[in-house]
């Protein structure tokens, strides 16, 4: 294992429960990551009301002002790179990135997304699952790639449909178990046993499947 912890940085836009998730999951004393810094396209991101109790460094960079994705993204770049991450990790960022931020952290950029991809890229995942019909749904933690929603899995986590769910009872389900795998792969990833290599993502120097680690109830 590494012996200076991962210095992570975390992108939101919203309530920040994968954040919370990540900093309860790395306050213990020999943690291998340090959360170095929480940044926000949003000013109201209850996230960072989170990331400020747990003292960590927040930015805050709305997109208004700036002339288009690119000019933004680059805003957005220099800020990142001033905290020096290993790892950048999308919790809830809801923009789409342009490639040009995409490529410049290749192999350092996790996402997590409410379905078990590559079903559901985009938004409204669990009304769609339902509308459907589907009997499993889930979550999935990937390395990011030009394609959105698209990169190598790292882990899913099956989340069974339930008789009379809606989308929000659906939802919190998912939650819950998106609060289990982004800690897990973001501790693979800080202790050097996660990588992405040419073919895909790769734990403990093997080839995971396509679907990632599955975890299922
Ligand atoms: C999570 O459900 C995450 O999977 C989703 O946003 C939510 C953020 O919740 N991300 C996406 O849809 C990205 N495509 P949180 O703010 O409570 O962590």
């Amino acid at each position: 294992m590494p012996s200076t912890p991962c210095n992570v940085v975390v992108l939101l836009s919203g309530s920040g429960s994968n954040l919370q998730a990540l900093i309860d999951s790395s306050s213990a004393e020999n943690s291998p990551i340090r959360i170095r810094a929480v940044v926000s396209n949003r000013a109201d991101a209850y996230g960072l009301q989170r990331a400020a109790a747990a003292g960590i460094d927040t930015v805050v960079l709305e997109h208004a002002g700036f002339d288009d994705r690119e000019a933004f993204d680059a805003a957005l770049m220099a800020h990142i790179d001033g905290f020096a991450p290993d790892l950048v990790v999308l919790a809830g960022f809801m923009r789409i990135l342009s490639g040009g931020f995409v490529r410049h952290y290749q192999g350092r950029l996790l996402n997590i997304h409410p379905s078990l991809l590559p079903k559901y890229k985009g938004l409204h995942t669990h009304r769609r699952a339902l509308e459907a019909g589907d009997v499993e749904h889930g979550c999935s933690v990937h390395f990011v790639t030009e394609e959105l929603d698209g990169g190598p899995l790292v882990v899913q986590a099956v989340v069974p449909v339930a008789p009379g769910d809606t989308a929000d009872s659906l939802a919190q389900r998912v939650h819950h178990q998106e609060h289990q795998i982004y800690p897990l792969a973001v501790h693979w990833f800080a202790q050097g046993r996660l990588r992405l290599g040419e073919q895909g993502a790769l734990l403990d120097d093997q080839p995971l499947p396509a679907s990632g680690h599955l975890i299922r109830p």
